[in-house]
């Protein structure tokens, strides 16, 4: 008996065979549609080559495609476990044209692999096709040889495939196995179709349309082929079974979960195991593709599929988390066929075991509340919305979960009562925001939220991703268009653009459409909405257009290592100056980065130096840096460091990254770096590039700044010092390694000149001692009175003193001149100063130079003056004076 592996390889092998390109299945997100929350068929990554946007190097593609159907247009949630062939998560086999084989092809292909590789006996099949569709009806007869009553036509949209409101489209035939009359159930379009005897197990689509939004439907540029086949149903034709739940690889998920609930398998538990069977698959393959759980979008999906088997794992009697205990049966079974489901284990496993140990916490209350209710209820009765939004708000059961509790009573939620309780507590906080006073124009925000929710970030997967433009805003009004020049707020579903938060700046770019392009200068967040600051450089933007939204590379990969370092940084001051350093403030901008912490003394050069060095040391490491979503208490256990000024809501976003010391890698405790954070970083520390510490400065009252920057920007700075190093060596005539020595000699050799030149200006000052130096005998006064070159101002005092001492008694008078200035000083001796004062001489010599003033003591002054010109009737006056 084949299994699910083997049917798989032999689908696709038979399509590369017949010269198809094996494609690996597309992330469940989907990076090229605005309006798709998950990938829900094989086409979906081919969108824009059936449209001809996109061309390949290949026009014939296979794929065995991941989808999920648990949110938006196609939802199985509330079935799954139920019956036989709901699945939140499944395969699609799928083989596809682009403009190269059409309908005369994919008959004969489909009917040579059911027939020959399947040896699905051929009286077993019957087929739809649309009823216009004369062409496939005679193919079927000619390559199939069915009969008239076993090609059926179907005039209903049925047999005419769409993708969704828009995009590719076109007549379809279906291929059906008659799994024989024990089973209920007639052929396809008649009464009794909904049975289960007649089963569609292929759908190929004969792409030849493309809807427009505006109704019309125009023919594709070539005619192409899409086809489909879930995996679980021909897995469990070809294993002879008529439950996709008894195939191999289902069963295998079912008995995991029997033993890890020391459960029967088939016992009254059976439904509890399937539920916890399928949802294993769809919760791994979303976190394995970057699906994190949350109360929005894609996230709360997520987390609707998680706590619902959460509760199925708790109805089995499991006292302890179960969910993270099957993971390894899964990737056994899909991890080669999905290797991202392996690389992905741990980070499945932890958010799995993290979810369900937080969900545990409120589950039994929640479920008692839900029993008490139900017991005040009528026989039959529906549960009041308000009961269900309590379950909702406080206890963290999703409306789907509560009804589906109440399922199995017969029982029902009154959820128009949901809404309403829902709607309530909105404008009560819109009531409660409102009263901060908060200037007026952010309503408009507050108004998005409400009728849009918070965008979704892609941001971490992906730089490239379209997104609906949901609104345009221009001030506080919202407009339809927004045409060139205009500068304008845009507003779409989901964006790669990270929103300005926890030190990293936002994210800038380009937000294409089809009739415009618009840069966006800066991203921001605003009561969850992500707000694209953006000008319109080509053409209009329009509201309700699809968008293509482009982060700028380069830019994003420049914060990212910033971001990254800092976390390094962090650690490595922790590390080197002590565990009271803790972050007060960052910033992760393109060109540098930025991080205020606490510590009261400045950090020394040797302490930045082993700092950068470790950084360095760490980045040179290459280790992964690993993302994972846990609750506050699990991430406080870990160690991690939390970041200054953020508020964390239920689930926190830990990133790690380095190795410690001596440690090995995964080793528990031994990861270098731990923190908190909602920020973009690096795959690998090596993507960081290079680490430069700029310098270490005061922020504020104990606490520091450090400044440092990465990567290019880092090796740019480190080269520009590295010239301006030779250019100073050049200068000096000397290697650079000895620019050093070189400089410190040439500054004690400038110390030692001054000292020199000073001395040698002092004895100028002093005179030869010849017969000019004799003092003059005034009255019985001697006087000193000399006029000098080349001494300031300010090196007169010591001179008046010297040539007072010399004088033992009497008068000094100094006339300097120095750098176009001209100065005074006087002295008198003690012995004089009752009759005589240096004041006086000063004010005087001053005066006669064409100044005024001067001041000091009577035994020493000094004055300026505006030149020497006039010294000698200066000292004359001064020799008046004395002589009274
Ligand atoms: N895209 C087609 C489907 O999903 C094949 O059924």
């Amino acid at each position: 008996m084949p299994s699910l592996n083997d049917i798989r390889s032999t689908f696709l092998d038979f399509f590369v065979r017949n010269g198809h390109r094996q494609v690996a299945s597309s992330p469940l997100v989907p990076r090229n549609d605005p309006t798709l929350m998950f990938a829900n068929s094989g086409m979906v990554q081919f969108k824009n080559l059936f449209t001809g946007l996109e061309t390949r190097d290949y026009v014939r593609a296979t794929t065995a495609q991941k989808c999920v159907r648990a949110g938006g247009k196609h939802n199985d949630l509330d079935n799954v476990g139920y019956t036989a062939r709901h699945h939140t998560f499944f395969e699609m086999l799928g083989n596809f044209s682009f403009g190269d084989y059409f309908k005369s092809d994919a008959i004969p292909f489909a009917w040579e692999l059911l027939t020959r590789d399947f040896a699905i006996p051929k009286d077993k099949l019957l087929v739809t096709v649309y009823h216009t569709d004369d062409e496939a009806a005679d193919l079927w007869k000619k390559v199939a040889g069915l009969p008239d009553e076993r090609i059926i036509r179907i005039a209903s949209d049925d047999n005419f495939w769409r993708m969704g409101p828009t995009g590719p489209c076109g007549p379809c035939t279906e291929i059906f196995y008659d799994h024989g009359d024990h089973i209920f159930g007639g052929p396809p379009g008649s009464a009794d179709e909904d049975g289960d005897r007649f089963i569609e197990i292929w759908n190929l689509v004969f792409m030849q349309n493309e809807q427009h939004a505006d109704g019309t439907m125009t023919p594709l540029p070539k005619q192409s082929i899409d086809t489909g086949m879930g995996l679980e149903r021909i897995g469990a034709l070809l294993q002879g079974k008529h439950d996709n739940y008894d195939t191999d690889l289902m069963r295998s998920l079912i008995e995991a979960s029997a033993h890890a609930t020391s459960s029967d398998p088939d016992g009254p538990g059976k439904v509890h195991h399937r539920v916890i069977a399928d949802h294993l698959r769809s919760t791994s393959f979303l976190i394995a593709d970057g699906v994190m759980p949350s109360n929005e979008g894609r996230g709360y999906v997520l987390r609707r599929i998680m706590r619902r088997a959460m509760r199925h794992a708790h109805m089995l009697g499991a006292q302890d988390p179960v969910m993270h205990k099957l993971v390894p049966a899964l990737v056994r079974q899909m991890g080669t066929a999905y290797p991202e489901l392996g690389r992905a284990q741990a980070s499945i496993e932890e958010t799995l075991r993290s979810e369900e140990t937080r969900f545990r916490q409120t589950l039994d209350r929640g479920l008692k509340l839900l029993a008490d209710e139900v017991a005040r209820l009528p026989e039959g009765g529906a549960l009041p919305g308000a009961a269900a939004f309590k379950l909702y708000d406080t206890y963290g059961f999703p409306l789907d979960l509560t009804q589906d509790a109440l399922r199995e009573q017969g029982r029902s939620v009154d959820t128009a009562g949901f809404d309403s309780a829902m709607a309530e507590q909105k404008a009560k906080a819109r009531a409660a925001w409102t009263g901060t006073g908060e200037s007026k124009d952010a309503a408009i925000w507050f108004a998005l939220a409400d009728t849009h929710g918070a965008t979704e970030f892609l941001g971490y997967d992906t730089e490239v991703a379209e997104g609906e433009v949901l609104a345009l805003i221009d001030g506080a009004d919202q407009i339809e268009a927004a045409a060139l020049g205009a500068k304008v707020q845009i507003v779409v579903n989901q964006t790669p653009f990270y929103a300005e938060s926890g030190g990293q700046v936002g994210d800038q770019g380009l937000i294409k459409t089809e009739t415009g392009s618009a840069r966006v200068t800066d991203t921001r967040r605003m009561q969850g909405v992500v707000v694209h600051d953006a000008e319109v450089t080509l053409g209009e933007i329009r509201r309700g257009q699809g968008a293509t939204l482009s982060v700028d590379h380069d830019r994003r990969s420049a914060i990212r290592a910033n971001h990254s370092a800092t976390h390094l940084l962090n650690e490595a001051l922790r590390g080197h100056l002590g565990a009271h350093v803790s972050q007060k403030g960052s910033l992760n901008a393109e060109d540098r980065l930025r991080f205020d912490f606490s510590h009261t003394k400045a950090v020394s050069p040797d302490e930045l130096s082993v700092i950068e060095a470790e950084v360095n040391a760490l980045i040179r490491q290459n280790e992964a840096v690993e993302t994972r979503v846990m609750s506050p208490d699990d991430a406080r256990a870990l160690g991690a460091q939390a970041q200054f000024g953020e508020k964390y809501g239920d689930e926190v976003r830990v990133v790690s990254m380095g190795r410690a010391a001596g440690s090995a890698r995964g080793t528990d405790g031994e990861t270098y770096s731990i923190e908190l954070c909602g920020g973009t970083h690096v795959s690998r520390t090596g993507d960081i590039g290079a680490f430069v510490i700029l310098g270490d400065s005061a922020s504020s009252a104990g606490v520091r700044r450090i400044e440092a920057l990465t990567g290019e920007t880092a090796l740019a700075h480190l080269r520009s010092s590295g010239q301006r190093l030779g250019e100073i060596a050049g200068l000096l005539k000397t290697p650079t390694v000895d620019v050093v020595e070189r400089v410190r000699a040439l500054a004690d050799e400038r110390k030692a000149l001054a000292n020199e030149v000073a001395s040698l200006k002092r004895q100028l000052a002093m005179g030869g001692g010849g017969a000019e130096d004799a003092p003059k005998d005034i009255g019985g006064i001697r006087l000193i009175a000399r006029r000098v070159e080349g001494v300031s101002g300010r090196e007169l005092a010591p001179l008046v003193d010297e040539l007072k001492q010399r004088l033992g008694s009497g008068a000094v008078l100094i006339l300097s001149e120095a750098g176009g200035k001209a100065a005074v000083a006087a002295g008198v001796t003690p012995d004089l100063t009752d009759r005589l004062s240096a004041v006086d001489l000063v004010r005087t010599a001053a005066e006669a130079l064409g100044g005024k003033g001067g001041g000091g003591r009577p035994e020493m002054a000094q004055g300026g003056a505006p030149s020497l010109e006039a010294a000698d009737a200066a000292i004359g006056a001064v020799e008046a004076l004395i002589a009274g």
